[in-house]
C-alpha cells in the first residue's frame, strides 16, 4: 500500500487518500488517466463553489462589462461556474461554446448551469489511449451546428483537428473566455504535454495560454476580446502591472491581439478547497517589490 487510507491525500486536497487519490494510484496504467479526471472534477466542484459562492467568478464577468458581446468560447470551462457567472451578468443574449478536455468536469458544469435553469448539453467524443508516448485524447468530427445558446464540448485546442471549423462554423467570437487554468495530475503524461516538455502545472498553463492568444487570434472578429484570468501574485504596484503587461504582450506577439487593460481583485485560496493554488508570477521578481499579495489577475486583449 502508498498510503495510509485515512491518511490526507498527499495532493493536498484535505480528503482522506482513501476518498481522493488512492483510486487513480491503484488502477492499470492504462485507466490512470480517465480516472484522474474523475478525481479532480469533483476536487475542482468544490473548489469552484468556493469561489463562486463569495463572488470570485461575478468579479471576473464584471470585468467584460466595457464590450459588447454576444458569442463567447471559454477554454477550460472546469465546473461550470464562470460560464454561470457570465449568463447571471449578461444574460440570455450570450451564445456561448465551453471546451475542456475533462468530461467529468463538463458533465458537472452541464449540472451547474441546468440546475439554473439552462439547458448544457454535452458532447463527449475523445477516447483516451495509453501509448509509449503518453496518453493520447483523440475524437472525430464534431456534430454540426453546435447546440445554442450552450454547447459544452470535450475537445483539447492543442490537439483538436476538428475544433476550430466546428467553432467557426457559427461566425466569429466576440470574446474568448480563459479562467484560472489548471488541470488533473496525470495531464502530464499526456503525449502532447510529454511532447512539449512540460514538467509542472506551470508550464501547462503558459503552453495553453500561449494557444489561446493564438486560437483567439484567429477566431476572434476585429475589436473582439481575449480575457485570461489567473491566479497569481497581485500586481499591488505600478512596477508590477508594467511587469503583467510586458509577460503578456510577449505571449501576444506572434498575434495581432494587444494587451488593453490589467486589472487583480486580492485573493486568497478559499478555506477548504481540495485544488490548491499554482500561481503564475511574475519572472525575476526584483527585491524592490512590494511584500506579494495574492490575487485574482485580469488580462484583457483587443483584437485589433
Ligand atoms: C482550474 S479549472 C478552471 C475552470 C474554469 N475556467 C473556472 O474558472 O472555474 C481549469 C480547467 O481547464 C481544463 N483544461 C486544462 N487543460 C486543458 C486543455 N489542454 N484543454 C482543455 N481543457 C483544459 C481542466 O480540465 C479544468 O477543468
Amino acid at each position: 500500500m502508498l498510503f495510509e487510507p485515512n491518511a490526507p491525500c498527499p495532493c493536498g486536497s484535505g480528503k482522506k487518500y482513501k476518498k481522493c487519490h488512492r483510486v487513480v494510484d491503484e488502477a492499470p496504467s492504462h485507466a490512470k488517466y480517465g480516472l484522474a479526471q474523475g478525481v479532480y472534477a469533483d476536487n475542482w466542484k468544490t473548489t469552484s463553489q468556493l469561489q463562486y459562492a463569495r463572488g470570485d467568478y461575478a468579479w471576473m464577468a464584471d470585468q467584460l462589462k466595457p464590450y459588447a458581446f454576444e458569442r463567447v468560447f471559454d477554454i477550460g470551462t472546469g465546473s461550470g461556474h464562470g460560464l454561470l457567472a457570465l449568463w447571471e451578468c449578461y444574460g440570455p443574449r450570450l451564445r456561448i461554446v465551453g471546451i475542456d478536455e475533462n468530461p467529468a468536469c463538463l458533465r458537472v458544469a452541464s449540472k451547474t448551469l441546468e440546475d439554473r435553469g439552462l439547458p448544457a448539453p454535452v458532447i463527449i467524443r475523445l477516447d483516451i489511449t495509453e501509448t509509449p508516448f503518453g496518453f493520447v485524447q483523440e475524437g472525430g468530427p464534431l456534430p454540426l451546428p453546435l447546440p445554442e445558446p450552450v454547447a459544452l464540448i470535450e475537445a483539447d485546442p492543442l490537439t483538436d483537428p476538428y475544433l476550430e471549423d466546428a467553432l467557426t462554423d457559427g461566425g466569429l467570437f466576440d470574446v474568448v473566455t480563459i479562467w484560472l487554468t489548471g488541470g488533473h495530475f496525470w495531464r502530464r503524461h499526456n503525449a502532447y504535454s510529454v511532447h512539449r516538455g512540460a514538467k509542472s502545472e506551470h508550464d501547462l498553463r503558459i503552453i495553453l495560454q500561449n494557444e489561446a492568444y493564438e486560437l483567439a487570434d484567429r477566431i476572434l472578429r476585429p475589436g473582439g476580446i481575449l480575457h485570461v484570468v489567473d491566479r497569481a501574485e497581485a500586481p499591488t504596484s505600478e512596477a508590477l502591472r508594467i511587469e503583467y503587461f510586458k509577460a503578456h504582450s510577449e505571449q501576444a506577439e506572434p498575434t495581432s491581439l494587444k494587451v488593453r487593460h490589467i486589472d487583480y481583485r486580492l485573493w486568497e485560496p478559499p478555506e477548504g478547497a481540495p485544488i490548491k493554488l499554482v500561481t503564475t508570477d511574475p519572472e525575476n521578481r526584483p527585491d524592490s517589490f512590494p511584500e506579494p499579495q495574492l490575487g485574482l489577475v485580469s488580462i484583457i486583449s483587443e483584437k485589433v
